[in-house]
């Protein structure tokens, strides 16, 4: 009898276990990453993952994990991690509810919107992108003790404890980690007139020990967060950084709040897409693109196939363009998100769509509203034990921000004053084009790309997804969500598979390098499309987590980075 029940048992696994696989497509290989039965944390350094489940562990959830994490990274991943930055987290709690918390940097009191323009309106070269007037008022630990005091279990001090022993013990070096820091070398010294402790010729294996950030960590552990924006902290940055020729004063830092914000949720097919709203532009262009893709039979048309890039980009194009001109901080411009998010705007969008050859960029512009409605960061994704998931994308902007290091506070500060558009149709870092929506203004919020996302299938969890990447954040996103959804990928595949983007201008598909089969590059080319396979070495760092039918947990840390997945 016992025998008789075994059997079952065995026969009931292999059918499950097949009917997971027979969901596999073709493309796949079947090749899964990291399964947990109950909980995980997928960032881009197996200190920070491994912190965070360790957090889940001792019984904290998702939001005290977050903490952790954020810190982790800011101590092993300096490249994004970060104290001196702002990010964006989008959550699903257990039952179901959903929410967004926008912890992005500000615009100075004393900022202008020609802060970085010449006498004859030029935009001053790297005003805007390095030292002390690139900086805005970072949001990070006013958004990581927001999130934990309205959701967290446990206190502050247990989990910055183990992040205070990462920063006073050290970590070590990675190989990815040696090149970005041996690229800035010169660009550190030249920023900050002398040398930093990332300055040491520092080699894979070398250990970093920081104890600036661990004092830093460990009064903000004791003080909370007004420790960073009014405290001893607070003091000693401003002081910093008004030596350097900052406006930011101390009253900057303490009028800075984060902000609880409705996410942009849409349907697409049976997926709900939870995303973040502005001012990041992550939720309302792929809420766009998804919307203007989803007549589109891109399943049929298979991964990475010349009609389904086709539809990608021409929608992507659309978006972009609105976005340029539309979009910004909702606190100081009226969006109006309710057309551009909806389906009989962006099927008209798509109307001029042909396979046979590409929209010209300069025949797009920003769609037609008649009357406004009243309406080298990372990403890690964590779930817990309770069923709570969240999607949090955080930045300094480019890598190592502003290269303005703070050394008695142990952390980097952030460039993102050039993500606002400095000048119309100029474009910025990342090659967007901004208008009037996304023009500086004191205490504004800079417009994001950042795209931290949720999925949902039939009402329950189903992914939680993002990436750095600046301007291609919001085209990996979508890619990973369609890559298993509509090609049956796994969360692995998905992350790792190769990527390509269109912002609308410049007027060109970016394609990740040597990664595209050349026949299929041939016939874009053919069609009328220019290819730049120059631009992007890599095209974003997906991590993604996946609720697989069995109800484990499958993690997506993406082959080009040194992402990790830890669960249990
Ligand atoms: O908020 C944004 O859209 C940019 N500051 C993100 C920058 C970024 O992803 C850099 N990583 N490669």
């Amino acid at each position: 009898m016992n025998r008789l029940l075994l059997l079952c048992f065995a026969l009931l696994i292999s059918i499950s276990s097949c009917k997971k696989d027979e969901k596999l497509s073709k493309t796949s290989t079947n090749k899964r990453g990291l399964i947990a039965k109950k909980a995980m944390v997928v960032s881009a350094r197996e200190e920070a993952s491994k912190i965070g489940a360790e957090i889940l562990k001792q019984g904290g959830n998702a939001f005290d994990a977050m903490m952790a994490t954020e810190m982790a990274l800011a101590v092993a991943y300096p490249y994004a991690g970060n104290l001196g930055g702002g990010g964006f987290l989008i959550y699903r709690m257990a039952d179901g509810t959903k929410g967004a918390l926008d912890y992005r940097e500000k615009a100075p009191l004393a900022a202008t919107k020609d802060m970085y323009l010449d006498d004859d309106g030029n935009v001053i070269k790297d005003l805007s992108t390095v030292g002390s007037m690139a900086v805005g008022i970072p949001g990070t630990i006013a958004g990581i003790f927001e999130a934990q005091k309205r959701f967290g279990k446990l206190d502050v001090t247990t989990i910055l404890k183990p992040v205070i022993a990462l920063a006073k013990n050290g970590y070590y070096i990675t190989d990815k980690q040696e090149k970005r820091i041996a690229h800035y070398d010169s660009m550190f010294r030249a920023v900050n007139g002398k040398e930093i402790l990332y300055n040491n010729n520092l080699k894979s294996g070398d250990q970093i020990i920081n104890t600036a950030l661990a004092e830093t960590l460990q009064r903000i552990s004791k003080n909370g967060r007004d420790e960073f924006y009014k405290g001893e902290t607070a003091k000693k940055l401003v002081e910093f950084l008004q030596a350097k020729g900052s406006i930011i004063t101390l009253e900057d830092l303490a009028k800075y709040e984060a902000k609880w914000r409705d996410p942009i949720s849409f349907q697409y097919d049976d997926l709900t897409i939870t995303s973040m709203s502005p001012p990041s532009s992550g939720g309302v262009c792929l809420n766009q693109i998804m919307t203007m893709v989803e007549p589109f039979d891109l399943k049929d048309y298979g991964h990475n196939s010349l009609k389904a890039i086709q539809v990608l980009v021409e929608a992507e194009k659309r978006a972009y363009a609105d976005r340029s001109y539309y979009l910004g901080d909702p606190d100081f411009v009226d969006i109006p998100i309710k057309t551009l998010t909806s389906e009989v705007y962006l099927h008209k969008r798509m109307e001029n769509f042909s396979f046979k050859s590409p929209t010209p960029a300069d025949s797009i512009s920003h769609g037609d509203i008649v009357g406004y409605e009243s309406d080298e960061t990372t990403h890690y994704s964590i779930v817990d034990q309770f069923g709570n998931a969240i999607a949090v994308t955080t930045t300094l902007n480019g890598g190592y921000g502003s290269k303005l290091y703070v050394e008695e506070l142990g952390f980097f500060l952030n460039n993102e004053m050039d993500d606002f558009s400095s000048k119309p149709g100029e474009p910025n870092y990342y090659g967007l084009i901004g208008a009037e929506a996304n023009s500086i203004a004191p205490e504004k919020r800079m417009l994001s790309s950042m795209t931290p996302t949720i999925v949902e299938k039939d009402g329950e969890f189903y992914m939680s997804v993002g990436t750095p990447g600046g301007s291609t954040i919001i085209t990996s996103v979508l890619q990973t969500i369609l890559n298993i959804h509509e090609f049956e990928l796994t969360m692995q595949e998905a992350v790792n598979a190769p990527r390509f983007h269109n912002q609308w201008l410049p007027d060109e598909i970016r394609m990740e390098p040597h990664s595209f089969d050349k026949k299929l590059i041939k016939e874009l080319e053919a069609l009328g499309y220019t290819i730049n396979e120059e631009r992007s070495p890599i095209i974003g760092i997906v991590d993604g987590i996946l609720m697989l039918d069995d109800g484990t947990l499958e993690g997506g840390a993406d082959k080009r980075g040194d992402d990790t997945a830890v669960g249990f």
